[in-house]
């Protein structure tokens, strides 16, 4: 097999820290170029990552007439997701996307029909499939060493790096852009929560029926609940319960965090706490302590994404479809819980009256 050359779109945080490394470290994938519409974002990747100027654009058609690559991977911000799909599906090039896939169903299926329509293949960029956890939990699953799943609890409570921080351009503390940005994109079930949304469906091998979401405003700030709840209804009967935050410690002197699967079977439980770094199964047959740090796998996604490449398949990535739905699921739900919230505040308005 030959080395697949990838360009990126995209050179925020998760590009410099994750992507740019994975696709350096993967001996499966070529660093080709980057294109950023934002010449300081691209300066510092440059000199971060030591990226020849000649693999820099800032003229997006000029990245993709000019940049030798067989393949994108956009980590660009969610409000751009479609955009450059819709740029990559023209110029023929398959596709990695970060989560979420889009904002909203309607632009998520326009994404999902041009690039099924062009036969350009679209992956989704949901790495937690590839940390060592899930798929160890994965396999956990497949040789049911829990028996049937019947419950999923799925914890990721985190402060999204705080209300307020020094801002990395002018070095100025004030309030955090980057978490503000998602609260307005829709909160933690349409950022985090995908990925959440994601793993229930790839573990249980079952479709999401019905849904429902509820919300917490921690800060009365933004329209989107900043703490967040999603209960799941699975084809097979299982159901899913996920809690993500960004409210969890947004205020407080220490980071924290909250980070646990639970899976009850009809045989034993499994349990990841990434505080504790282990996983353990309480089985009939076993009960095993695991050591286990990794939640993510950047690198292992770009392995597979250059073999997918080659075969025109792939097992293991989730496809454009799956990040539909899981779109589709963290915004309609995240609308209800603030339907819901705003019915209660107007009810709340009249009996005061
Ligand atoms: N999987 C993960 O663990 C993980 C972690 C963080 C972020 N993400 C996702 O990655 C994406 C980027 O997140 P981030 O934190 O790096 O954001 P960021 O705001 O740090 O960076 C986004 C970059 O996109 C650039 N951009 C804007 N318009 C563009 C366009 N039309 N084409 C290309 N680039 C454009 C911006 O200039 C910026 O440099 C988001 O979708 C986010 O949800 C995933």
């Amino acid at each position: 097999m030959t080395t697949k050359k990838i360009g990126l779109l995209g050179s925020g945080i998760v590009a410099t820290y994750s992507h740019v490394p994975a696709i350096f470290a993967s001996e499966l994938c070529d660093f080709a170029g980057i294109f950023d519409p934002n010449p300081d974002q691209l300066r510092k990747i440059q000199e971060k990552h030591h990226i020849s100027p000649d693999l820099c654009y800032t003229d997006v058609k000029k990245f993709f007439r000019e940049c030798p690559m067989d393949a994108v991977s956009i980590a660009s911000a969610a409000p751009a997701h479609k955009e450059n799909c819709l740029l990559a599906v023209k110029y023929g090039k398959p596709m990695l996307c970060e989560k979420p896939l889009a904002l909203n169903e309607e632009d998520g299926r326009i994404m999902v029909d041009t690039a099924a329509k062009a036969r350009v293949p679209l992956w989704m960029g949901l790495v937690v499939r590839f940390a060592p956890v899930a798929q160890k939990i994965y396999e956990l699953i497949r040789r049911r060493a829990i028996g049937d799943i019947r419950s999923l609890r799925l914890i990721f409570n985190w402060s999204c790096h705080g209300q307020y921080k020094i801002d990395d351009d002018t070095g100025k503390y004030g309030i955090n852009r980057r978490r503000e940005g998602r609260m307005f994109e829709g909160g933690p079930l349409i950022d985090t929560g995908t990925h959440q949304i994601d793993l229930a469906r790839w573990w249980l091998n079952s479709e999401v029926v019905r849904y429902d979401g509820f919300g917490a405003w921690v800060e009365n700030d933004y329209e989107s609940p900043d703490h967040t709840w999603l209960h799941l209804d699975h084809e097979n009967g299982a159901h899913t319960m996920i809690e993500v935050s960004f409210a969890y410690g947004h205020t407080t002197k220490e980071t924290i965090s909250e980070f646990i699967y639970e899976l009850i079977g009809t045989e034993g439980v499994i349990r990841y706490d990434r505080n504790q770094k282990t996983i353990v199964i309480h089985g009939k047959k076993e009960d095993l302590r695991l050591p286990s740090d990794e939640d993510r796998g950047f690198h292992a996604m770009y392995d597979e994404f250059a073999r997918a490449l080659d075969t025109g398949k792939s097992d293991i990535l989730a496809t454009g479809m799956d990040g539909l739905i899981a779109t589709r699921i963290s915004r309609l739900s995240t609308d209800e819980a603030i339907n819901k919230h705003m019915l209660l505040n107007h009810q709340g308005a009249e009996l005061k009256v």
